[in-house]
Parts: C-alpha cells; structure tokens; sequence
C-alpha cells in the first residue's frame, strides 16, 4: 500500500514538552515582543516554524558521534571525519569549518571582491548573504527565473537562475566587475525551490565562458537532489548521493549552513574545488573570525554530528518523508483556499500575502501581519519574508518593495508530526476567513543592518 505522505522514519526516543498560552496572553506577549516574533520567547511558542535553521532533531548515531568528540584546538580526529565526509559527498580538496552559513559568508565572499563598483550575481541571494556581499563593498543582483513569481502555477525548478537575465547582467556590467556568480540550492527565498541539475550545468558553462567562479549555497543541497530525482528525465535511477556530487561537481566553492541538511543544531562549512590560492587566503581570514581552520568556531563533538548528519540526509526515506510533511501542510492550506508558492518547496510553506492580504500595502508589511495574526490565533511561530526583509536600498536608503510578501512556515527537521501541522493549518485557515480584519505594521525603531531580526512595530489603526 502507497500511503500519500509517508509516516515519521522514526520512532520517537526522547520527548520536549512544550507550553500552550491563552489568546489574552499571547495578545499581551506579542505586544511586549514589540510585534516582531524574532522577540518572542520560544517557550511562548507552541509551535515554532519560525525556521528550520539549527532546530531539528539529532538522530541516535549523532548522540553517539558527539560523545567521541576530539576537542584538540589543533589538528583533532573530529576535523579529519568531518573532512572526510565532506570530501566523500561534495568532491571536493579543501575544506574549512565555520560556525555557521554566515561565518562562511563572512570569510569567503570578500575574498573574490578584488575592486569597489563588485557584483556578486544569485538565482536569489539569502539576506545574510546579501548583507555580507554588502558589507565586503559589493552589491547583491538577483536574477532568478520568472517561473519563480507566477505563485500560483506549477512549474518544476522554480528556483532556476535566469540564463538570459544572467548573462546580459555580465555584459551589461563588464565580466571584471562580477565577484562571482551564486547558486543557492533550494532557493530559499524564491519558496524553498528546486533548482534543475540542467540550470546549474548551464550556470557552469556561462561561468567559464566569462571566466568567472560558481559558487553554490548548499544549505538544501539533499533537499534539492531529490527534488532532482523526483522531477528530472534521467535522474530517476541514481542515487541522492551521484545526484549530489554531480551538482557540486560544477561549482568551484560550496558554502554551506549544516544547520539545514547536515541535520546540525550548530556548523557550517567551506569547502573549495582545487583552488589553492583562495583556499590559503579563506584559511587565512578565519583565524581572527571564526577561529583555528580545523574547528572555525566547533567544538570536536559539533564536527562530528556533523560528520554523520551529512550523511543522513542523504537518506532517501528520511527526504522523501520531510518533503512529505510540507507538502501536507501545503495541501491542507491549498485545500482551504489559502494562497501559497505552489508547489511547495523543500523546508517550508510560503503563503502568498501578497493575495491573502490585499488590503495591506509593501510598506506595512502584509506578511508581518499574518504572521503576527497566527501567532496569536494558535501560538504557532512563522517568519516574514518580503519587503520587510528586503530592507531600504543601500545607496537611496529607500524602502524597497518586494516582488512578493510570503509569510513562511518553515519545518523543522525530524521535530514535528502531522498532528502538529494540523494545528497550523487550522489557525492560518482560520485567519485567512477573518482577513479583512488583518491590519498592517509601521517601525517604532528600525534597526539599520537585517532589520526584520530587531526592529520593533506598532499596529496601525
Ligand atoms: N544561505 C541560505 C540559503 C540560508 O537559508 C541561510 C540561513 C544562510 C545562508 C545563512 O546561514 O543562518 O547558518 O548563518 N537561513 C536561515 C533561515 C537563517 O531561517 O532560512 P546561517
């Protein structure tokens, strides 16, 4: 028998209890959050989708890897198992860890900015990334496929880069002024989309044609191989792990979160194809950053969770059921009528508040204000991701408006069941039949550098 989303590949082992509040209460908690949820407490959160960065659920072999954790500064046994995995999956020579995605960024992108007036080119930069594309002097241009913004229609690799777009944004800026050009696997903003093995191949050969560099954000890279294996001719027949080294086999550097698909509450990595020089110098910045180049930030117990959560991901039982469980909270949500970037993605649900709430313009954040009037309805945590996020331009300081507000509900991995997720629909089905009463958001304080993180808000009447 094919069940339509397969149950946990898991038994549960150990268990967290977790707090429910009254509406009164978390009336008053959101108020004294200054309405932005990054403020809440998470022990005022009954279930917390705010991100699936660094909150899933470490499996037994993880637990066991920790304990023989090497905490040498220099040099230890973790390092050389975590190199080791690195190397098996991605292909890679060199290899660096980092504290996280960030920490990467941080080391990594100014190396390739060798002028002012950059440009680093994404299918969708991540806001971190962009930031520190920003701060290394350079400016962050998107260019994903427009498949990406038609929401509600099905398309494949809807996290796709723009080849056309692509390339006339190399000649139209000048091949010397490119930093780099960067693939993020799924496409976290554009909804958590795939991006087709066909495009990133394609990325490659435009990169050597203007002798630029591929770098891919591999935070999904196994949630973006299945979908892999799932949607494109020819991949059906091989493994999550070929689909994966295939993919990093036309980068020359991946960066990676492993708070996502390493299956890690904490890590991150820099891994770079052969280039020796750029490795040196990387190796060279993340001593006064992160720290050492054999722990960047880890502990010896970190690096080898890590070690194995790398490899667990490419489970294909373990993907197939997480893929599951945000397409059932996606098809309850659909099944209501709720807007949502369809198909779903890899990590979340992202509700289109663009549509759900029409009433509310860019500059008062619709998504803030269905994530807020969730929160509230069920204590459930969902993040925005729109105009909010985007920030003011750089150069004008003008509020940019983003092509689309979603309010996303990220799923952490192997923590939740679909009881849980029944209690998410519930509530955002509940609010999109009360959204006419949904009011937009304007700054108490607005905070200059990732302002949807600490900003506070007023309702506006
Ligand atoms: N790249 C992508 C695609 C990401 O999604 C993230 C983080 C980063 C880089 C930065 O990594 O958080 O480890 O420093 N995304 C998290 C999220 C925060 O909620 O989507 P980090």
């Amino acid at each position: 028998m094919k069940q339509k989303y397969i149950a946990e590949p898991y038994r549960i082992k150990m268990v967290e209890p977790i707090r429910e509040t009254t509406k009164e209460e978390r009336i008053e908690l959101l108020k004294n959050a200054g309405y932005n949820p990054f403020s809440l407490k998470s022990d005022d959160v009954y279930i917390d989708l705010l991100t699936d960065s660094g909150t899933g659920a470490m499996s037994q072999e993880q637990w066991a890897a920790m304990m023989i954790g090497d905490e040498a500064y220099a040099g230890s046994r973790s390092f050389y198992r975590l190199e080791a995995a690195v190397r098996t999956i991605m292909g890679y020579e060199y290899f660096i860890p980092v504290h996280q995605g960030r920490g990467a960024e941080k080391v990594f992108l100014p190396q390739l900015v060798t002028k002012p007036g950059m440009f680093y080119i994404a299918n969708i930069h991540f806001d971190t990334t962009r930031a520190h594309v920003e701060l290394a002097g350079a400016r962050a241009i998107d260019c994903v496929v427009p498949d990406c913004y038609d929401i509600e229609h099905y398309h494949d690799f809807k996290g796709n880069m723009c080849l056309s777009c692509l390339e006339e944004t190399i000649i139209e800026k000048g091949k010397e002024n490119i930093a780099g050009l960067i693939m993020t696997v799924t496409n976290n903003s554009a909804g958590g989309q795939p991006v087709s093995m066909a495009n990133i191949k394609e990325v490659r050969k435009i990169a050597d044609r203007f002798g630029l560099k591929v770098i891919i954000d591999g935070a999904r890279y196994a949630e973006n191989a299945f979908f892999i294996k799932e949607r494109e001719l020819g991949y059906q027949d091989k493994s999550i792990k070929e689909i994966v080294f295939e993919m990093c086999s036309y980068g020359d550097a991946f960066l990676m979160s492993a708070k996502k698909d390493g299956l890690v509450n904490m890590g991150g990595i820099i891994a770079i194809k052969n280039d020796k020089e750029l490795f040196d110098k990387c190796r060279t910045y993340v001593v006064p950053y992160e720290g050492f180049p054999t722990y960047g930030g880890l502990n010896g117990r970190d690096m080898d969770a890590l070690a194995v959560g790398l490899m667990e991901a490419l489970d294909e039982r373990y993907l197939r059921h997480r893929i599951d469980q945000v397409r059932y909270l996606g098809d309850r949500l659909r099944d209501a009528g709720v807007p949502i970037q369809f198909p779903v993605g890899g990590h979340a649900v992202f509700v289109d508040c663009k549509a759900f709430a029409p009433h509310i313009p860019f500059y008062e954040f619709p998504a803030l204000a269905v994530t807020n009037a969730i929160y509230i309805e069920a204590g459930v945590r969902a993040v925005e991701i729109g105009s909010l996020l985007l920030g003011r331009d750089p150069d004008t300081h003008k509020n940019k408006e983003s092509k689309m507000e979603l309010m996303r509900l990220t799923i952490p991995r192997r923590l939740y069941t679909y009881n849980h997720l029944d209690v998410v629909a519930d509530a955002v089905i509940h609010v999109y039949e009360h959204r006419h009463e949904l009011k937009g958001y304007t700054f108490e304080y607005e905070s200059s550098i990732l302002r949807h993180f600490t900003s506070t808000f007023k309702p506006i009447d």
